[in-house]
């Protein structure tokens, strides 16, 4: 496949200005270790068209049979969707993709469900408080660590009380694995990590996907970007990170906090700090300040070796 000359594969962030799809084209077969994203929801925001479902099913369809060309064979493709809204009928968009997925070979491996406390008040059904990521695996030899994720224990001193382990703890003393059902928060008005975008991710969330799911020096893909919250996840856990937004407002966004992070200036929630709980406000941890130079694998260069970032604008 021909490559762009401007595409370079030893660069360690790469933040393209354009259509998802254009950067696919550029992209060698099996590139990347993961693709985590959350494309539009089709619901008329600033940065897209409303369309007709089935249209915008097909579109997503483009995208995601270019995701698993240049997925490498032992990677994962984590989808992060809510529900499409009609009229004030609601169709999971998660339900909408599997077949997508399912058909170009891929095996669903979790249903994460994602909890937070903030949204919109419905008035006409019950206030809609989670959304999905669809885990999906190229093959059945994937890249999985629980290691570097678990959560604490509930109670971490219980002990054997019978049989030959009588005495010894009975649970992992790492802690234990995080389950299906995550509780962050949503980057709402007084999160840390909030910019213009309207509805970014929260760092903490990808980097449980970025820990257990790729390993360092791995690339890290985000098609639909926003403001670079995939990538700072990934160049955090020394991964690299390839992502395209086709907005330049979110694309100078993500560049300013990359940049932040190597001056390290850039605050995050930390992964391990409790959802807040009003009956114990003061069992909290204060914002982790992300420091790329101090990274332990150091990254000498984020930027490509001439000190730009890879950008391109879209053709109209
Ligand atoms: C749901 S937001 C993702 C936000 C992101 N997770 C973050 O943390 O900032 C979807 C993003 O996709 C961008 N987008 C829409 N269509 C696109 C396309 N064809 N190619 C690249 N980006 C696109 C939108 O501008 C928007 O920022």
């Amino acid at each position: 496949m021909k490559i762009s000359p401007r595409f370079d594969p030893m660069a360690s962030c790469i933040l393209f200005e354009g259509d998802c799809l254009n950067l696919l084209k550029q992209m060698p077969d099996k590139f990347v270790k993961l693709i985590v994203t959350s494309p539009p929801y089709n619901l008329g925001k600033s940065y897209e068209t409303r369309l007709d479902l089935n249209e915008y099913l097909a579109q997503q369809k483009k995208v995601i049979e270019e995701c698993v060309r240049v997925l490498d064979d032992s990677g994962s493709i984590c989808w992060q969707v809510g529900n499409f809204v009609n009229n004030g009928e609601i169709v999971p968009l998660d339900i909408a993709l599997f077949p997508i997925f399912s058909s170009l070979g891929l095996q669903l491996r979790n249903r994460i469900i994602w909890h937070f406390g903030h949204g919109l008040h419905a008035s006409k059904r019950f206030s809609g408080r989670y959304e999905i990521i669809l885990w999906f695996t190229k093959s059945d030899k994937y890249t999985f660590d629980l290691d570097p994720i678990r959560i604490p224990q509930k109670y971490p001193q219980k002990k054997h009380f019978k049989g030959p382990k009588k005495g010894e703890l009975s649970s992992n003393p790492l802690g234990k694995n995080p389950s299906d059902i995550w509780d962050i928060p949503n980057v709402k008005a007084n999160h840390i990590e909030k910019t213009k975008h309207p509805c970014q991710f929260p760092v903490e969330l990808i980097e449980r996907l970025v820990l257990s799911m790729t390993r360092e020096n791995d690339w890290v893909f985000d098609p639909f970007m926003g403001v670079g919250s995939t990538a700072i996840a990934s160049l955090v856990h020394n991964r690299k990170a390839i992502g395209s937004e086709i907005m330049p407002e979110y694309i100078s966004i993500a560049k300013e906090r990359i940049k932040k992070a190597e001056k390290g200036e850039l605050q995050i929630r930390p992964m391990d700090r409790p959802v807040y709980d009003p009956t114990e406000p003061t069992r909290n941890l204060p914002p982790r300040t992300v420091n790329l130079k101090s990274a332990k694998n150091l990254q000498p260069q984020l930027l490509e070796p001439k000190g730009k970032y890879i950008t391109r604008r879209k053709k109209r």
